[in-house]
């Protein structure tokens, strides 16, 4: 296989870590490029459920390498927990999971300030993981942040952490307008305790990632980077300001590990078969209704991070076709195509009228998607299980043409899986890598 990247094509929980749990058969170093612990990765293998936000989901395949790069927000905490988790479970990550000295940390005042933000009288409320990836990233941009190179200087790091804590505690106020700088995310003697453990147990794991993935390349070995989100939740692409604060979309993979262009062969788009949003934010194919319920309840729409549930809808080509031209899409896979097994027709969206004007490509202003009605086709349902469906031919003829018709409107870029159920074995594999 070449090397790869795999990238959500819609707002993100379209089912990534199964496809990337799969593809890491092929691969033999797995790589986080972008987000945090906002992104949830759930893998079912081996009658177990795993669930990550930081590590590499490919860790779970024994012998390959992970790394964590520069692009990442870093929740040292949420990092370790799922180590020890991982090691309750009996895998060993020592010598095969790295992270970027590069990387910058989210400290408990990041989430401080995103709460307080998301709380403030008059703010747009986004909808936020709470996981303090927003002010995370813009501490990053502002050239304030705390990179996790800095751990290796205890000194170094304490004089940047007292700093900018310092700098939250006037900047978090409660909802009355007062400074609320004595909650516990600023509990400054606290954390600094907290965070010199933690240190100690960092070490080993920080490296030049960069440096690591250009000598592994050469080595011959493969890479597959690991996107977080979707693509419309890209900070320059996405329906702005309801987004995420990377580049979730494929240029993030080159920024965010420190690799050439040259380093990433195929870019796979997950597609769910359906659409779903969590947060705030525009989404034109929505369902309120009881279709909208069922897709919820039958699909397990909710957040593996936060909980909360997902906002489903109808399946909208306008965002995929987006999607693909955007990321230059080689391979697509479809997911959750078992999610629809019980209903009588299912739609797709193939335009939207914004004012009258009926429009087939997806509009770049907010304000228009806000008023985007859709405009559907209807195709028949196959109202069958199709979970033990293992081969294309399997799969009865109403499946086989909604399939279809998604690629067609998608720029027929080729399907590379198609996945009936959330565990491994459940995936039909269509094209070759
Ligand atoms: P943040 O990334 O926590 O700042 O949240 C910004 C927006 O992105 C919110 O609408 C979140 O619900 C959404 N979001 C962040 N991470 C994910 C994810 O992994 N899946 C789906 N939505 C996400």
């Amino acid at each position: 296989m070449a090397n790869a990247v795999v990238i959500g094509a819609q707002w993100g929980d379209e089912g990534k870590a199964k496809v990337i749990d799969y593809m890491t058969e092929r691969a033999d170093v797995v790589v986080r490029f972008q987000g945090g612990a906002n992104a949830g990765h759930t893998v079912n293998a081996g009658g177990r459920r795993y669930v990550f936000h930081l590590v590499p989901s490919g860790i779970i395949t024994p012998g390959k390498v992970c790394v964590v790069g520069s692009g990442v927000v870093f929740d040292a905490e949420q990092f370790l927990a799922e180590v020890d988790e991982l090691a309750e479970a009996g895998i060993s990550v020592a010598d095969r999971l790295f992270i970027s000295d590069l990387a910058h940390l989210v400290l408990p005042y990041h989430k401080a300030l995103d709460a307080a933000s998301e709380s403030a009288p008059g703010a747009v409320k986004i909808g936020t993981t709470g996981r303090g990836i927003g002010p995370a990233y813009t501490d990053k941009v502002s050239r304030t942040g705390i990179r996790v190179g800095d751990l290796l200087n205890w000194n170094v790091f304490l004089k940047k952490f007292i700093r900018n804590n310092d700098a939250a505690k006037l900047r978090v106020q409660t909802p009355d307008g007062k400074p609320a700088g004595d909650i516990p995310d600023l509990d400054e003697d606290e954390i600094i305790t907290r965070y010199h453990k933690i240190r100690e147990r960092l070490l080993p794991f920080i490296k030049d990632t960069a440096f690591y993935l250009f000598n592994a390349e050469r080595d011959g070995m493969r890479l597959l980077f690991e996107g977080a989100q979707g693509t419309f939740l890209d900070v320059d692409h996405g329906t702005y300001p309801f987004v995420t604060s990377s580049n979730t979309t494929v240029g993030g993979a080159c920024a965010g590990s420190g690799v050439g262009p040259k380093s990433i062969g195929h870019c796979i788009g997950i597609v769910k078969t359906y659409t779903t949003r969590v947060g705030n934010g525009p989404f034109p194919t929505e369902l309120t209704d009881d279709i909208g319920f069922h897709l919820r309840a039958t699909g397990n729409e909710f957040g593996s991070t936060t909980g909360r549930p997902r906002r489903c809808g109808w399946f909208d080509s306008l965002l995929v076709k987006k999607a693909v031209q955007l990321n230059g899409f080689t391979r697509l896979a479809l997911t959750k195509l078992d999610v629809l097994n019980d209903l009588s027709e299912i739609k797709i969206c193939v335009g939207y009228n914004i004012d009258g004007k009926k429009v087939d490509q997806y509009p770049t202003n907010a304000q228009e998607l806000e008023y985007a009605k859709p405009i559907y086709e209807t195709m028949p349902g196959w109202k069958q299980d199709i979970s033990k469906c293992k081969k294309l031919s399997e799969l009865p003829n109403a499946a086989t043409d909604y399939i279809a018709r998604i690629q067609k409107l998608c720029y027929d870029v080729p399907v590379l899986l198609i996945s009936v159920g959330p565990d491994r074995a459940d995936t039909i594999e269509v094209a070759g890598i």
